[in-house]
């Protein structure tokens, strides 16, 4: 890991020894799940991701998730309390579209955020690469595109995407100009990551609840990749007979511009699988062979794969953080299960299951009085059983140091993120 010199007073971010708090500014630069993406329809959306609000809404021709700042651009009301309406029309070949209109005084915005309408002016304007006025449009509808002022156009995201029922969003564009080195470090930074499992048929996909925490995501991701809580607390639900930590096999090439945001942990190792039916039959021993394996791409975008290398079956736990204020976030969890025969009510177990054990885990985590995973590797005592955990402060202090230094001038930090 590269040690980064706490900051000058003349930087505008957090010194190193702060952590990473919830509205971090390198979060900006990277994707965050905001929805489900069912609970984006012909409403607007209001979500909170790094201390700021933005509204969600489909907009476009085939109603494409849209992100902007939730305030409009003409008296700063939020749009979130607006209304998706099909638009205006301009021009009778125009055709419909949605469009988001604010609330208070009906400014209609388009699918790229620009003011198409204002309707105390009279009259709308073309989208984008609309078709030409049709023949006898009247001639206001032309002319009224001077009346739109270019600043009326929303912030918008710099990018969105659904993915796995959800809705990312990464709120920041990486800054102009950057060298070959630090424009790949954002392209692999910026490339949201595909689960396997979510499109293979054989397995199922379970949805958890959105569940809101009082808590650090950092230490959120913190939690869901260590093991060796498990005894402590989760004895009501999975615990643990044997509290040693198994070896874990990390792998993360932080050399490599294009793989630096991401890294595995795995382990095979002996458990007893108490839930095989085999057990019980004589078919198998007690003690099976487990295969563990995380996948994590920054900042809290986790993956957990169990595989039952005896009994057969895999289970894959999804857990995606949103950051939604410094003191709260919203957790995002779906599981994958290839062992549950389709069966919706086995699936339903599941998910309440992994609901007990989440909550489980917030007991912990609500209880945190500092709401920041350090970064500062001195701050903590790390021992060979945290090893997995400890690769993510790397993997974050690397992100924080490398947005840094392309985003923040020379000038601000003379000591240097390095
Ligand atoms: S504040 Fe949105 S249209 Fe006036
Ligand atoms: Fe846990």
């Amino acid at each position: 890991m590269t040690s980064t010199p706490d900051r000058t007073a003349q930087d505008p971010w957090p010194p190193l020894s702060a952590g990473l708090s919830n509205t971090h500014p390198a979060l900006r630069y990277c994707w965050h799940p905001v929805a489900r993406s069912a609970d984006v329809a012909d409403r607007p959306l209001r979500v909170l991701l790094l201390g700021e609000p933005w509204v969600l809404a489909r907009l476009g021709p085939t109603g494409e998730v849209r992100a902007f700042a939730d305030r409009c651009p003409h008296r700063q009301a939020p749009l979130s309390i607006g209304s998706v309406v099909m638009r205006p029309a301009w021009a009778a070949t125009a055709p419909p579209e949605p469009a988001l209109r604010c609330a208070y005084h009906g400014w209609c915005f388009g699918v790229d955020g620009r003011c198409v309408d204002i309707p105390a002016l009279g009259v709308s304007t073309p989208a984008p690469g609309a078709p030409a006025l049709a023949p006898g449009a009247p001639a206001s509808a032309a002319a009224s595109t001077a009346h739109i002022p270019p600043r009326a156009t929303l912030r918008a995201a710099h990018r969105v995407a659904e993915r796995h029922g959800m809705v990312f969003v990464c709120p920041t564009a990486p800054p102009p100009g950057l060298d070959d080195e630090a424009a790949a470090t954002f392209d692999a930074l910026q490339a949201l990551p595909d689960i396997d499992e979510a499109g293979d048929p054989s397995f199922m996909p379970g949805d958890l609840p959105v569940m809101r925490a009082n808590a650090s995501a950092g230490l959120l991701a913190d939690n869901f990749l260590d093991m060796a809580h498990f005894p402590f607390v989760h004895a009501a639900t999975f615990g643990a007979e044997d509290p040693v930590v198994p070896a874990m096999h990390v792998e993360r090439d932080a050399t490599d511009p294009s793989r630096r945001w991401s890294f595995t942990a795995t382990s095979e190792h002996p458990f007893s699988n108490r839930e095989d039916p085999g057990v019980a039959q004589g078919i198998r021993a007690l003690v099976q062979r487990r295969r563990v394996t995380y996948r994590v791409h920054a900042p809290f975008h986790l993956v957990l794969r169990l595989d039952f290398l005896d009994s057969g079956g895999s289970n894959v736990i999804g857990f995606f953080l949103q950051p939604e204020t410094e003191d709260r976030c919203r957790i995002f969890s779906t599981i994958w299960r290839d062992d549950l025969g389709h069966d919706p009510g086995r699936m339903a177990s599941a998910v309440d299951f992994e609901v007990k054990v989440i909550e489980e885990d917030l007991g912990i985590q609500e209880a945190y009085d500092v709401r920041a995973l350090p970064l500062d590797p001195t701050v903590e005592v790390h021992t060979r059983a945290d090893r997995t955990t400890l690769e993510l402060r790397r993997m974050l202090s690397d992100v924080v140091a490398a947005v840094h230094a392309a985003t923040v001038p020379a000038r601000q930090h003379p000591g240097g993120a390095t």
